[in-house]
């Protein structure tokens, strides 16, 4: 049992006079008052540039900035923290990553390999890539359970494939997918392989060395950390080669009218004023689950997703969406003969706080042949209490509707 509700302030008010039951946690989580306070420190102690000032405020900064690096490296079990890059999210860390390694190492006719369940920001990065210099990209289907059909992956491996980039928790689905198994058969094609643990990232361990992937991308929002960070770990001999994506201040080594030369790893990629505070807030954030433990927060949230899932198939009419046997706490459904919308808004005035939409994975509706699903994505502070809350939230649902 792990009960951490009143570590969040937000989670402690009331909506139209009932508790908040925040299940929109795939979306973005809610902050602990440990890293709120991480944030508000900086900024009432310590604010400075980094990397800039010899003055002591300008230090405290660059050693905080600089320490929650080495909690992100410890946290994932990277190499160095050279391999650690700080970026606005899962998001600029993927296009990252296609512009600058696939631009430079990619030609026309070369393949990229994503999946039939990725989040738009796995497949728009390869597409402008596609548009720019003629890749190919294809996409390894899906069951209608949600679970990719590896043996399809193994038919679309080939010399030609360059990259394989993989969700490793659909956001839409909750299917945990097999990645250890793709990146093996990847590597064993001379592919490298980029890891999407934006929804995996709070949920489980993730130890980059024993997956062995050469790229993974996350952001801090969805790890109980402030918005607009985020991470790209890269192995530092495919970082050292990479150009970098953007120019300005802190990326640099020496710089002339005629001829610049590049930082060093991180910075190289870390062009202009950071987040700071950020950066230094995710880093809390990183301490305070390290402290509850993931595997422990993993075994948790298996147990609360099990509840609910029994739960929700009591409601007449409710279909699941995404029932792979491989899951973390993302529940997608359809309630029959309401408009997932119109079940998000109801939900609403009942305290219960749920995503209705295609949740950026705008193939994943298709394949289902759904306009959009109602989803409850669960985290650390939920209880079966919220779950209630949920189910008596759609007998509402349904009342209305009947
Ligand atoms: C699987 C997955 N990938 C990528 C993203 C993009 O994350 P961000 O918007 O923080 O860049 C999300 C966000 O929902 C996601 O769920």
């Amino acid at each position: 049992m792990i009960n951490v509700r009143h570590d969040f302030p937000i989670l402690q008010q009331t909506f139209y006079g009932k508790p908040l039951a925040y299940l929109d946690n795939g979306a973005t989580t809610q902050k602990p008052q440990v890293v709120i306070d991480a944030e508000k420190n900086f900024y009432e102690i310590s604010n400075a540039n980094v990397h800039r000032g010899v003055y002591v405020l300008s230090e405290q900064a660059t050693a905080a900035y600089e320490g929650a690096r080495k909690t992100v490296q410890q946290f994932i079990n990277a190499h160095s923290e050279k391999e650690i890059i700080f970026t606005r999210g899962t998001t600029e860390s993927i296009n990252l990553v296609a512009q600058s390694f696939g631009r430079t190492f990619l030609k026309a006719g070369d393949e990229v390999i994503i999946s039939a369940m990725e989040h738009h920001s796995n497949i728009v990065p390869w597409q402008m890539l596609r548009e720019q210099i003629g890749i190919v990209l294809k996409v390894i289907p899906m069951n209608l359970s949600g679970e990719l059909l590896l043996d399809e992956y193994e038919k679309l491996l080939s010399p030609k494939t360059k990259v394989v980039s993989i969700v490793h928790v659909s956001n839409a689905l909750g299917t945990v997918n097999p990645i250890k198994k793709i990146i093996d058969r990847a590597h064993q094609q001379g592919a490298v392989v980029l890891i999407d643990a934006a929804q995996s990232i709070a949920h489980m361990p993730i130890d980059v060395q024993a997956l062995g992937c050469d790229f993974l991308a996350f952001s801090s929002h969805k790890l109980y950390g402030p918005t607009g960070v985020g991470v790209l770990y890269g192995k530092q001999a495919l970082l050292e080669k990479m150009p970098p994506c953007q120019g300005g201040g802190d990326m640099i080594k020496t710089v002339s009218f005629e001829k610049t030369t590049y930082a060093d790893l991180p910075m190289k990629f870390e062009a202009g004023t950071p987040n700071i505070a950020g950066v230094i807030g995710l880093g809390a954030a990183i301490k305070y689950l390290e402290q509850i433990g993931l595997a422990k927060i993993a075994e948790y949230e298996h147990q609360l997703l099990q509840y609910a899932t029994q739960s929700l198939q009591t409601v007449s009419g409710i279909r699941l969406i995404g029932t792979a046997v491989d899951k973390v706490g993302v529940i997608s459904f359809m309630l029959e003969g309401v408009h997932p919308h119109d079940i998000a808004s109801i939900l609403d005035q009942q305290g219960v706080a749920v995503r209705a939409g295609h949740h950026c994975a705008m193939p994943v509706m298709t394949f289902f042949k759904v306009p959009a699903t109602v989803r409850a994505s669960l985290a650390v502070y939920n209880n079966r209490e919220d779950i209630q809350q949920l189910v008596k939230g759609l007998i509402v649902v349904q009342e209305l509707f009947k």
